[in-house]
């Protein structure tokens, strides 16, 4: 049981209700959103779409470093529903996460108010919904998060700035999708892909010649790992999921399941319209789609051949002396290599005015090294997918809940083991212990043919290594240590691994799961609960006053007496 020093407890009034423990002296930013079905049409056929205030995708997120988000969420479904925040880090507040194992799900017909802090964060992000297969009905929108007025951004104020959402898309609508998952078998491939929750030749960016603009790509997407380019124009890549990147050009730019990527075009070409095409790597078909690069003083439209999609990148292999590892890759059909060349510019500020570079992950001993290996089997005769043998089965009671009121029956902490264990997959609610201030590697090891996209959340984590084969403590003498990028998601390309290093610098119970959005919701996903026992508010936040308490915590109070 958590005892929270009374004195301690500060609480500010917000509107009709009161908010724990926020920074008075950092603006708020309010949002009502209304959460109802509609019919949308992105591939021609009519689906039952999620909306936000009548909106497919969802309204942008715009906010500033340390801002305080407070939003409103009203549910107008007619079932359960959470938002979830990709990549905002929730510090010391994982209550507001909005995943089934931290939040109890909003009923039909009531709201829950979100309250985020976007603390010493920036970069480019986007929620969407955790719940059942929302995700394939909409509910997802771009968060953005700018530098304050006086920090540093490491290349000039674009023309504009827009959010593009990209994804694999299927023409069921999620109740279908989701039946078919609860019956236990797999989903067929998806239909095709969105740009911004249109089908192609809808999606269109206007540019002025000569101008420089900013596009913040995400993978809002289900499984498939995206190609992004736009024809006769180069992108300078500029930031990662809340890091800024030595600035690199690119002809074209794979965004896996979950990630964002901040890239600058220069409209540097004759004034006429461009094809943008997102196109689907290591499928066979290809999934393909375009948009609409629009040049202000445009005398034609889009023509010529749709630029193809990368082979053997040229743009990477040319820069190999810097590239951080070398990847062999062998699709079902092909063989071609990868450089992984994410860097951080280490003299670039990020959040605070100090170059990103101050923090010398390298120097740090980890303490621990936890591997993660994926794996599909039947149980029961249901298709499942788990993380060392563990396929996740989720609980009425979230998880932080039980932990926070000290319910007993919920979850057992060491549920999943560190390694693989190399037994048969089952069932469980799998939570991983750790300890707060510890600083831990993690290993992904992908046996399988396919590409594995990982998100962490209430974290940023460094990718210090990716290669193929098996991981071996030898492996280390491969990993960057010097200016790998910090992020939340990260790609595991087949029969590879890939290593991130985690400073558990907040406290919480944090999702780890794949962004390969059916075998997360048939269970390859576990909670880390990132633990201390100091019972401080320096460390984590009550629980909030409005939180909604369902399962096993229904009767709790949330102001603890
Ligand atoms: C949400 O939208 C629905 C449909 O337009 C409407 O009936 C309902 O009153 C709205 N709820 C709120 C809280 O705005
Ligand atoms: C879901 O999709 C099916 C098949 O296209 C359709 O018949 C049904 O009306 C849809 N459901 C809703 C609620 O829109
Ligand atoms: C629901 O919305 C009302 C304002 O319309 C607000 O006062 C209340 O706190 C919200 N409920 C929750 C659980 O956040
Ligand atoms: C790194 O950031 C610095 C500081 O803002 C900037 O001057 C420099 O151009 C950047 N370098 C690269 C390679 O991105
Ligand atoms: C998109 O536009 C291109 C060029 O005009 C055309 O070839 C293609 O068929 C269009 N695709 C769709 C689905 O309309
Ligand atoms: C890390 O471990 C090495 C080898 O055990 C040791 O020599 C070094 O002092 C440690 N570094 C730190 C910062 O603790």
């Amino acid at each position: 049981m958590k005892i929270m020093p009374r004195n301690l407890a500060v609480f500010i009034t917000v509107g009709a209700f009161l908010i724990a423990i926020t920074c008075a002296e950092d603006p708020y930013r309010f949002f009502e959103w209304n959460v109802t079905y509609g019919d949308i049409y992105p591939l021609g056929v009519r689906q039952q779409g999620i909306l936000i205030n009548g909106k497919f995708p969802g309204p942008d997120i715009y906010s500033v470093t340390n801002d305080n988000l407070i939003i409103n969420v009203f549910n107008s479904l007619d079932e359960p529903f959470l938002i979830s925040w990709n990549g905002i880090q929730q510090r010391r507040n994982s209550f507001e996460d909005g995943v089934l194992g931290t939040t109890c799900p909003i009923p039909p017909g009531k709201n829950f108010t979100y309250i985020l802090q976007v603390k010493d964060q920036i970069g480019s992000f986007y929620y969407f919904p955790s719940l059942a297969f929302h995700k394939a009905a909409g509910g997802f929108g771009g968060i953005r998060i700018l530098s304050r007025p006086r920090i540093p951004v490491p290349f000039d104020e674009p023309a504009d700035d827009f959010t593009v959402l990209i994804g694999d898309w299927y023409k069921s609508n999620h109740t279908a999708l989701k039946a078919i998952l609860d019956r236990g078998h797999k989903l067929r491939n998806p239909d095709g892909i969105l740009i911004n929750g249109r089908g192609p030749n809808v999606t269109s960016f206007t540019v002025q010649k000569g101008k420089t603009y900013r596009l913040r790509i995400s993978n809002v997407g289900l499984q498939n790992s995206l190609n992004f380019r736009i024809q006769n124009h180069r992108m300078k890549l500029v930031e990662v999921e809340g890091t800024h990147t030595v600035q690199q050009m690119y002809s074209s730019l794979d965004i896996h399941c979950g990630q964002s990527y901040s890239v600058l075009i220069t409209a540097d070409q004759s004034d006429r319209d461009y094809y943008i095409v997102v196109s689907s790597r290591f499928t066979n078909p290809i999934l393909a789609t375009t948009g609409v690069l629009h040049y202000s003083n445009s005398a034609s439209k889009v023509s010529g051949p749709i630029p193809g999609g990368p082979t053997i990148q040229v743009d990477w292999s040319l820069n190999q002396a810097r590239s951080i590892s070398k990847l062999a890759y062998s699709a079902n059909l092909k063989v071609s290599l990868i450089y992984n060349l994410v860097r951080t510019n280490l003299t670039a500020s990020g959040p605070r005015p100090n170059p990103q570079g101050s923090y010398h992950y390298g120097m740090i001993n980890t303490t621990r090294t936890i591997i993660i290996q994926s794996s599909a089997a039947q149980v029961n005769k249901k298709q499942r997918y788990g993380l060392n043998s563990v396929s996740f089965k989720p609980t009425d009671t979230p998880l932080k809940l039980a932990d926070y009121f000290n319910i007993g029956g919920v979850f057992r902490v060491g549920s999943i083991s560190d390694k693989p264990t190399g037994g048969g997959l089952y069932l469980d609610t799998a939570v991983m212990g750790a300890d707060y201030r510890t600083f831990v590697e993690i290993v992904f090891q992908n046996p399988e043919d396919i590409v594995m996209s990982y998100h962490l959340d209430g974290y940023q984590f460094f990718v210090v290594g990716m290669d193929g084969g098996v991981w071996s403590k030898g492996s280390r003498n491969v990993y960057n240590l010097r200016d790998g990028v910090a992020r939340s998601t990260i790609q595991v390309y087949p029969k590879s691994w890939s290593a991130i290093y985690v400073p558990l610098d907040n406290v919480g119970m944090w999702n780890l799961r794949t962004e390969f959005w059916a075998r997360q919701y048939l269970g390859q996903q576990f909670y880390l609960r990132v633990y201390t026992n100091s019972g401080s508010i320096r460390d984590e936040f009550p629980i909030p006053k409005n939180a909604r308490l369902c399962g096993k915590a229904s009767g709790q109070h949330t102001r603890p007496l």
